[in-house]
């Protein structure tokens, strides 16, 4: 790399820290183009992205049937306002929610506010369909968990660096173990004000932890007993990540709230939804709710361009398929490796956990290392790295992405 190419990223990067807030710590990299599994720098290098901004990008960077919706629409009419109606967003209502199998849809634009929107949808049905008396709602939630950014969401939150200082923190939420239907039982059991438990199908930030087989039909059975709210959050998990449509359908679990956000869109905008049936959705009434861009036509357009996409192109049949290869070559890199203990995840969602303390560095080193050898992938929780290609990979680009992985994790062996 040259003295001039280096300045580009360099000066790129300066300006963040001089004028941005400080509000994350990313790799020092700088892109400004991306193109199906692949990203480059300022500097022109080609790296596999294999973090998918957050598993958004499952359908691929800038895919042209997306990104020719967007700019389509973007031509035609942007932004109306739920003040009036507009021509796309009866359409993808309905397209989304045949995809799904759900009665209504309401759109939001991040993944935060999808979550905000099932936990007032939630307490309101506490109120009115279940009788539960006002202001004395409980949301059950699991520890570890993330669900986003605002006061709410982290106010049940766990993480010290995600509350400290943010308080008062809202009410209403109670944490229980993750994975632990006992814990879960013995809350809804003795507690009747109980009107939803939110979970992640697998805990993806928390550093990729799925949980034992039959966790979420149980849980789902425990909820259906005691007419309690089972809410899926499938921001991360959602649109084919795991190997299936929805992680939820590997246990054949039907969410009585279902929140997706990132890959609605392909990464493509900021697109994000709940989903229900007319019997919890119709506590909803004019006035209650909304987002002056929720619901937008371009959003409308990019979303069922990026819906069509993903089964177009067998995104979860391929994510099945490529996951499980993925981890068998991990698992058999591991069987000799000192430096890399573990390797965990469903589809093209996994996880491998280092051979460090949690607060060690050794896994931003390697992310570092990946990134010299062309492949940008982040820490989630110090020794854990995250692992979520997008899911257009084809086999052989896999194998190429292993030897790399491999390759930099035996430069890291004591
Ligand atoms: C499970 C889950 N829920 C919610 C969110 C928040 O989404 P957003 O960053 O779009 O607000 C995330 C983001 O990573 C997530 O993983």
């Amino acid at each position: 790399m040259s003295v001039l190419e280096q300045s580009a990223s360099q000066k790129a990067i300066e300006l963040e820290n001089k004028y941005g807030a400080h509000n994350y710590h990313p790799l020092p990299v700088v892109l400004n183009k991306g193109e199906g599994v692949y990203v480059w720098d300022v500097e022109g290098k080609k790296y596999y992205d294999f973090l998918s901004a957050y598993s958004a990008v499952n359908q691929g960077h800038c895919h042209p049937k997306i990104v020719g919706a967007m700019d389509e629409q973007a031509r035609t009419l942007t932004l109306t306002s739920r003040a009036f109606h507009n021509d796309m967003l009866g359409k993808y209502e309905k397209f989304a929610c045949e995809y799904f199998n759900f009665d209504k849809l309401l759109p939001m634009n991040t993944g935060a506010e999808a979550v905000e929107t099932a936990l007032k949808i939630c307490r309101k049905w506490a109120y009115e369909k279940k009788g539960i008396d006002e202001n004395e709602a409980e949301i059950i939630v699991c520890e570890n968990n993330f669900h986003g950014r605002t006061t709410t969401i982290i106010s049940f939150s766990n993480d010290p660096v995600a509350r400290k200082n943010f308080g008062p923190y809202t009410k209403g939420f109670i944490k229980i173990e993750y994975d632990n239907l006992e814990a879960l039982e013995k809350h809804l059991e003795s507690n009747k004000n109980i009107a939803g438990f939110l979970v992640e199908p697998i805990q993806g930030e928390a550093g990729v932890y799925v949980p034992s087989e039959g966790y979420l039909s149980k849980a789902k059975a425990l909820c259906e007993k005691h007419n309690v709210l089972f809410i899926a959050d499938e921001v991360q998990t959602g649109i084919a990540r795991t190997g299936k449509l929805l992680a939820v359908d590997h246990e054949n679990v039907k969410p009585d709230l279902l929140i997706l956000g990132k890959a609605l869109s392909g990464g493509a905008y900021p697109v994000s939804a709940v989903l229900a049936n007319d019997e919890i959705m119709s506590v909803i009434q004019p006035g209650n709710h909304g987002s002056t861009f929720g619901g937008n036509p371009v959003a409308a357009a990019v979303a069922m361009a990026a819906l069509t996409v993903v089964k177009e192109e067998n995104l979860a049949e391929n994510a099945k398929k490529l996951g499980k290869l993925f981890r068998d070559e991990l698992n058999k890199f591991i069987e000799n490796s000192n430096i890399c203990k573990l390797v965990r995840g469903k589809g093209l969602l996994n996880a491998i956990v280092i051979n460090d303390s949690e607060d060690g560095d050794t896994a931003w080193n390697i992310c570092l290392k990946l990134r010299d050898n062309g492949l940008l992938a982040k820490p989630t929780h110090g020794n854990i790295i995250r692992f979520a290609p997008p899911l257009v990979m084809n086999e052989e680009q896999l194998m190429d992405c292993v030897s790399i992985i491999i390759e930099t994790l035996k430069e890291f062996e004591k």
